[in-house]
C-alpha cells in the first residue's frame, strides 16, 4: 500500500544488481519443507525450533513446517540436485518469506522476508569476507548508513568444546541469579545464555570468559585475513565477542549487521560460516558461509536514512467524455500503451470531473480528452495538468507529443 511498494522494489532491484555484480546465481527453494530438516539443521535447542515454527501435520501425516529461515532448504536443495558435482563453488542467493512464531512488535514480525547468500564448497575467510561485503553494498546501495557491522569468532566445535566447559564452571557459580530459561541453557546449550535479554544474565554473561581467549592458531588466522579483508573493501566492523548467533550450525567466522535506529530488534541481518551443516543434512562433507538479511527491518533504515522522493506526474490518461467516445479512446489508449507511455482510461464513461480526480490521483501528467467534438474532428483535447494548459490534437498527431 502506498510508498511502502517503492521501497521494495527499490531493494529488490538493487539488491539483484549488487548480487549478479558478484556472481551469484539464484535459487528458489519451497515454503513448506519436512520438519526434520529445520530440527536437524537449525538445531533442536534453538529458540527457532523450540518456540517459534510454524508446524502442522498435513493430510498424510507428515510433519511439515513452514520455513524459519533460508539456509537449510538451501541446503537440501544443494544435496538433493548434486551442485557439488557441476561447480567447486557454488554462490547461491535467494528472496523470499520466512516464519517464526514470535511476540510481533516493532521490526519482529510472524511472517517476514529475507534476502540471503549461500556459498559452498570452501572454507576461506575470503569468502566469509565477501559475504559481509554484499551485505554492505546492498546496504549503502538503498541509502542506508551509519550502521554497525558486528563480527566474532566462534572457533569449530571443537574449539568450543573446552571453551564451553568453562563457560558452564563459570556460569554454574552464578546459577541462583540467572532466569530460569538460562539456567536451562546452563545444561543444554550455555551458549545460548549470551542471548538472553534479561538484564541481570546480561551483566552475567559481560564477565564471563571469552571464546576467543580460546581460539587454535589456524581459526585465528582466518579470523586476522577475514578482518583484513573487511577493511580492504571498505567495511568498518568492530569484533564483538558477544556475538554468539541464534542458530546452532555456526563455526568460525561470524557477524551481525546492527542499527540502533531499529530499536529492540537491531540486528537486519546476520551470518556466519557452517561447515558441518551440508554433512549433518545428509551431503558430503562441504564446507559453508553465507548470510540472511532481514527486508523488512532494512526498509525501516530506507525510510529513515534515504526517503524516497515523492514521483512527479507521468502518462496520460484518456478521458472519453460520451459513449459514441468509448471506441475511439481505446484505440488511442491502445497506441500509446503500445508506444511504451503509462497510459489509462476508464472502461465505462464518467463525468470529466470524476475522470479528472481520477486523472490527478493517477499521477497522470496529461488527460486525453474526447467528446462528441473532438471524435467528429477527429482530434483529442490534451490538457497538460503539470503546467496547466491545454490544447487540440489531431488524432494522428498523437504519438508526436511524447
Ligand atoms: P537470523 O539472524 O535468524 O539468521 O535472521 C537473519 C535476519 O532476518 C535478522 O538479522 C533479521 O533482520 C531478520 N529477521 C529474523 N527474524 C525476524 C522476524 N521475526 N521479523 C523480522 N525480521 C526478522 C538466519 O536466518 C540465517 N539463515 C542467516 C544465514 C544464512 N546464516 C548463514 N547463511
Amino acid at each position: 500500500m502506498g510508498d511502502e511498494i517503492k521501497y521494495w522494489q527499490k531493494l529488490e532491484k538493487i539488491s539483484r544488481e549488487i548480487l549478479e555484480n558478484f556472481a551469484c546465481q539464484e535459487i528458489r527453494t519451497p515454503i513448506i519443507e519436512e520438519t526434520g530438516l529445520f530440527e536437524r539443521g537449525i538445531g533442536g535447542e534453538t529458540q527457532v525450533v523450540k518456540k517459534e515454527m510454524y508446524t502442522f501435520l498435513d493430510k498424510g501425516g507428515d510433519s511439515v513446517t513452514m520455513r524459519p529461515e533460508g539456509t537449510a532448504g538451501v541446503v537440501r536443495a544443494y544435496i538433493e540436485h548434486s551442485f557439488n558435482q557441476q561447480q567447486e563453488v557454488s554462490k547461491l542467493w535467494y528472496m523470499g518469506p520466512m516464519f517464526r512464531y514470535e511476540r510481533p512488535q516493532k521490526g519482529r514480525l510472524r511472517q517476514f522476508h529475507q534476502i540471503g547468500v549461500e556459498v559452498f564448497g570452501v572454507d576461506s575467510p575470503y569468502a566469509d569476507a565477501e559475504v559481509v561485503t554484499i551485505v554492505d553494498r546492498i546496504a549503502k546501495g538503498v541509502g542506508v548508513e551509519g550502521y554497525d557491522v558486528f563480527i566474532n569468532s566462534l572457533g569449530t566445535f571443537d574449539e568450543r568444546k573446552p571453551y564451553q566447559l568453562k563457560l558452564r564452571e563459570y556460569f554454574a557459580m552464578h546459577s541462583n541469579d540467572l532466569c530460569i530459561d538460562c539456567q536451562g541453557r546452563l545444561q543444554k546449550n550455555v551458549l545460548r545464555i549470551f542471548d538472553c535479554k534479561n538484564p541481570t544474565c546480561g551483566e552475567i554473561g559481560d564477565e564471563a570468559p571469552l571464546l576467543l581467549d580460546f581460539l587454535s592458531e589456524a581459526s585465528r588466522r582466518d579470523f586476522e585475513i577475514f578482518q583484513n579483508m573487511l577493511t580492504l573493501a571498505g567495511v568498518s566492523y568492530t569484533v564483538n565477542p558477544r556475538i554468539v548467533r541464534g542458530l546452532d550450525y555456526y563455526e568460525k567466522n561470524t557477524f551481525e549487521f546492527v542499527s540502533d535506529k531499529l530499536g529492540s530488534q537491531s540486528a537486519f541481518a546476520g551470518g556466519g560460516r557452517y561447515n558441518h551443516l551440508v554433512e549433518e543434512l545428509g551431503g558430503r562433507a562441504t564446507p559453508g558461509v553465507g548470510f540472511g538479511l532481514g527486508c523488512e527491518r532494512l526498509i525501516m533504515l530506507m525510510r529513515e536514512c534515504a526517503p524516497l522522493a515523492t514521483e512527479g506526474r507521468s502518462g496520460v490518461f484518456v478521458a472519453p467524455l460520451s459513449e459514441s467516445a468509448m471506441l475511439k479512446s481505446r484505440e488511442i489508449l491502445q497506441k500509446l500503451r503500445d508506444h511504451g507511455l503509462r497510459a489509462e482510461s476508464p472502461f465505462a464513461v464518467k463525468s470529466l470531473k470524476s475522470q479528472m480526480r481520477q486523472a490527478d490521483k493517477g499521477n497522470y501528467r496529461y488527460v486525453a480528452m474526447l467528446g462528441e467534438d473532438e471524435l467528429a474532428r477527429d482530434c483529442v483535447m490534451l490538457k497538460d495538468l503539470s503546467e496547466g494548459t491545454q490544447q487540440e490534437i489531431a488524432c494522428s498527431e498523437i504519438l508526436r507529443q511524447f
